[in-house]
């Protein structure tokens, strides 16, 4: 497919075909793509969970969600096969800036006025997104409520310096209903654009 057209297909799936799994070369490649991301210094400060059978994506939904609430989400997203939970790394990128040729040696995070590890592991989400419209999957880059991140890393044994930014379903995507956020309309290119000076 071409790019152009991969960019303007993409958009969030949150219903799947629970019966169609996901091949594991097509997650291996998507989970390729991810790492091809460009990241600040080449830190690199990404880490994937890949939640791919029955057993531990029940075990993720059971420690994410609140039954009851947000069923309608919950009953098509529960649905995707394959669930990849995305995680920076911030101390990966102070230890490579302070290596000789950047020379932080202080560690300090307020060199990092933009955590550039949540925006460098939100980049290779965005690999995955665009993968699998390539691949004819849905996708949907969700968040964990902040609440039920101590949770998730107890059940999965994801130690304190991993941040899990968000999490990928994929699969083949069944009929889904249109995000209520979508009658915001887009903001246009022309509209964002400022050119030559703010405000023009
Ligand atoms: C950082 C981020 C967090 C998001 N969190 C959620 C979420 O928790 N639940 C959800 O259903 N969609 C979530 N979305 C998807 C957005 O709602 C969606 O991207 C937006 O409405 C535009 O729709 P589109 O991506 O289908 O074009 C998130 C998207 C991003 C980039």
């Amino acid at each position: 497919m071409e790019l152009s057209d991969v960019i303007r297909r993409r958009r969030m799936v949150r219903n799947y075909d629970p019966d169609r799994p996901v091949p594991a070369e097509v997650i291996d490649r998507l989970l390729g793509y991810a790492v091809h991301a460009p990241s600040a210094g080449f830190s690199q400060g990404w880490e994937f969970l890949l939640l791919d059978d029955a057993e531990s994506r029940a075990k993720f939904w059971a420690v994410t969600s609140t039954p009851g609430e947000m069923d309608n989400w919950l009953s098509g997203m529960t649905r995707a096969p394959v669930l990849v939970v995305a995680h920076s790394h911030r101390d990966a990128y102070l230890d490579r800036y302070a290596e000789p040729d950047k020379g932080w040696t202080d560690r300090d995070e307020a060199r990092w006025p933009v955590p550039y590890w949540h925006i460098d592991t939100g980049m290779a989400s965005l690999l995955i997104l665009l993968g699998a419209v390539d691949e004819g999957l849905g996708a949907c880059f969700f968040g964990i409520q902040p609440e039920r991140i101590a949770a998730y890393r107890a059940a999965f044994g994801v130690p304190e310096a991993y941040m899990p930014i968000g999490a990928i379903s994929i699969g083949y995507r069944d009929e889904d209903r249109r995000s209520p956020s979508l009658k915001r309309g887009r903001r246009e290119a022309t509209t964002v654009t400022h050119r030559g000076r703010w405000g023009r």
